[in-house]
C-alpha cells in the first residue's frame, strides 16, 4: 500500500477544496525515478480528508522500489518501499523493527532518526501512535495544539500533527510499515465500547468512529481495514515466504472490560473467569488456526499488553495489571497451552504498551517453576512516551517474583531491531539517551538471541 495525504492547512482541518481530486501516482525501480515501472491516477476524496490509499499489483517480490505522488504542479517527496518475498520461497534473512507508543509532548523522535538508518525491511507499530491528551501541565517538550480530541476533526489533527515531525515522516519514508492500534488511538484504557471514565456506550461508540476513521486515513492500511461506523478490521496477517509470519493482534476492539476495577489490583474472581476475553472468539479462533497451519519457521504474534504474568508481592494481596493479560488469565492459559500442546513453529510475542523494555519466557504456568517454556515474549521501550515515577521501582522490587521475566529496563527510549534467519532471531534493543533534546546518539541496551527449535530468548 501506498500513503499519502494532501492538505493544505494540516492542524486545522486539511485546509483542502470540498470536492475529490485527482491525484497521480510513479512507482519506479530506482530512487531518481529513471525507470519507472508502474503509474497511475488516484482520486483523493475529502470523504476520507483527502488521504490515498494506493494497492499496487505486479510487483515482484523482495525489492526495493521508490514512489511518489502527483497533485496539479505538486510534486511528493520520494518514498522507498519494500515487497514481501514470495510466498512459497525461502528467504535466508529477514530483519524487522517493532516501535511503540510515541507521546509528541514526552519527547521528540530521535528514535526514529536513528531507526531510518538501519537496515530493516519492514517497521512493526505496536500501538499509541498518537496520543489523545490536551495539552500536558508543566513544561512539555513539545506541545499538543489543543484540548483532548474526541471528535473526527480532533483526531484528524491530531494525527497531522504526529506526521509533522520529520524523524517520523522520513521514518515512514524509508521502510513499508505494519501497523496496529492500542487505546490512545481512541481513548485511555477502552475496551470495545466501554470507555475509562463511565460513559453512555452510544457516546463512546461515536467518538470510537470518529479515532477509527482517523486512523485509517492516516495509516497505509487496504481496503478490508475500511472502517464500518465503529468497527474496523484491524487484526491480520503477513507472511514472508516460509521464514516469518506475523499475525497482528487487535486487543481493544472486541475485549471484555478490565475486569477488577480495572488498573493495578489484586486479582479479583472476574479477572480468572473464562468468560474474560482480550480478542474476542473469531480472532482468538483466527490466531490459533494461523499458528496451526503456518509453515513459517518464526510465527511471531505482534500485540499491545504483555502477555507474561507479571505479579507484585505474593499471595491474595499480589498486584497485577489488569489491562493486561494478567486480568484475561484464562485466555492467556488458551493460548500458551495451545503452543504447549500444538507446538507452532518458534511463537515469538512481540508487545508495545508498558513503555520499558522486557524479555519473558512463556510459560503454561508462571507460578510453576518446573512449567516448560512455550514460547518467547519481546517487549519494546516507547519511542517517547512517559512512565510514572513509582513503575519502575515497583518492578524492580518484584523481580524476584517474576523468574521468567530475563530483562528490564524502565527508562530508556527506542526500538528492538530483529535479525531472523533459518537458525536464530536475534533482537537488539536500541535506545537513544534522551528526548528532550536533539540529536541524542543511539547505542545498544541488550542483545537476545532465541535459537530455532527452543522457546525463550538468552543474552547475545
Ligand atoms: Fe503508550
Amino acid at each position: 500500500m501506498l500513503w499519502t495525504r494532501l492538505a493544505r492547512e494540516p492542524l486545522d482541518g486539511g485546509g483542502m477544496p470540498r470536492r475529490d481530486l485527482e491525484i497521480e501516482w510513479e512507482v519506479a525501480e530506482d530512487e531518481r525515478f529513471a525507470k519507472v515501472i508502474a503509474r497511475g491516477p488516484g482520486i483523493a476524496t475529502p470523504l476520507f480528508a483527502h488521504s490515498v490509499h494506493v494497492a499496487v499489483n505486479g510487483l515482484r517480490p523482495a525489492r526495493w522500489y521508490w514512489y511518489r505522488f502527483r497533485s496539479g504542479k505538486h510534486l511528493s517527496p520520494v518514498g522507498r518501499t519494500r515487497t514481501a518475498p514470495a510466498i512459497g520461497s525461502s528467504p535466508d534473512r529477514f530483519r524487522f523493527a517493532f516501535v511503540s507508543c510515541q507521546d509528541y509532548q514526552a519527547g521528540l523522535y530521535t528514535a526514529y532518526e536513528h531507526l531510518a538508518g538501519e537496515d530493516v525491511d519492514l517497521v512493526v507499530h505496536l500501538g499509541d501512535y498518537i496520543y489523545e491528551y490536551g495539552v500536558r501541565s508543566g513544561n512539555p517538550v513539545r506541545r499538543h495544539e489543543g484540548a483532548e480530541v474526541t471528535d473526527l476533526q480532533g483526531y484528524r489533527n491530531r494525527h497531522a500533527l504526529y506526521r509533522s515531525d520529520p524523524h517520523l515522516q522520513h521514518a515512514h519514508a524509508q521502510f513499508p510499515w505494519m501497523v496496529t492500534w492500542d487505546d490512545h488511538e481512541v481513548a485511555n484504557d477502552y475496551a470495545d465500547a466501554a470507555a475509562q471514565e463511565p460513559k453512555s456506550p452510544d457516546s463512546f461508540l461515536k467518538r470510537r468512529s470518529a479515532a477509527y476513521r482517523a486512523y485509517y486515513e492516516h495509516m497505509p492500511l487496504r481496503r478490508s481495514s475500511l472502517p464500518q461506523g465503529p468497527d474496523m478490521r484491524i487484526y491480520r496477517r503477513a507472511q514472508f515466504g516460509d521464514l516469518v509470519h506475523i499475525s497482528m493482534l487487535d486487543t481493544r476492539q472486541y475485549r471484555s472490560d478490565q475486569p477488577c476495577g480495572g488498573a493495578i489490583q489484586p486479582r479479583c474472581a472476574e479477572a480468572l473467569s473464562e468468560s474474560q476475553t482480550m480478542t474476542g472468539p473469531a480472532q482468538e479462533r483466527w490466531l490459533l488456526q494461523n499458528l496451526d497451519r503456518s509453515p513459517a519457521r518464526w510465527n511471531i504474534i505482534g500485540q499491545q499488553i504483555m502477555l507474561a504474568q507479571f505479579k507484585a508481592g505474593n499471595g491474595a494481596e499480589a498486584l497485577f495489571n489488569m489491562d493486561a493479560w494478567d486480568g484475561y488469565a484464562a485466555a492467556r492459559a488458551r493460548l500458551l497451552a495451545f503452543m504447549a500442546n500444538r507446538k507452532p513453529s518458534n511463537p515469538v510475542v512481540i508487545t508495545g504498551d508498558v513503555h520499558s523494555s522486557w524479555v519473558n519466557d512463556l510459560e503454561t504456568n508462571f507460578d510453576d517453576k518446573t512449567s516448560s517454556v512455550v514460547g518467547t515474549e519481546l517487549v519494546g521501550p516507547s519511542i517517547s512516551s512517559e512512565l510514572p515515577p513509582p513503575f519502575e521501582l515497583a518492578v524492580e522490587a518484584a523481580r524476584a517474583d517474576n523468574p521468567h521475566s530475563k530483562f528490564f529496563e524502565g527508562s530508556s527510549h527506542g526500538y528492538v531491531l530483529c535479525d531472523v534467519d533459518r537458525r536464530r532471531m536475534r533482537s537488539d534493543y536500541r535506545v537513544v539517551s534522551d528526548v528532550t533534546t536533539p540529536g541524542a546518539p543511539v547505542s545498544t541496551l541488550a542483545s537476545f538471541e532465541v535459537a530455532d527449535g527452543r522457546a525463550g530468548a538468552h543474552p547475545g
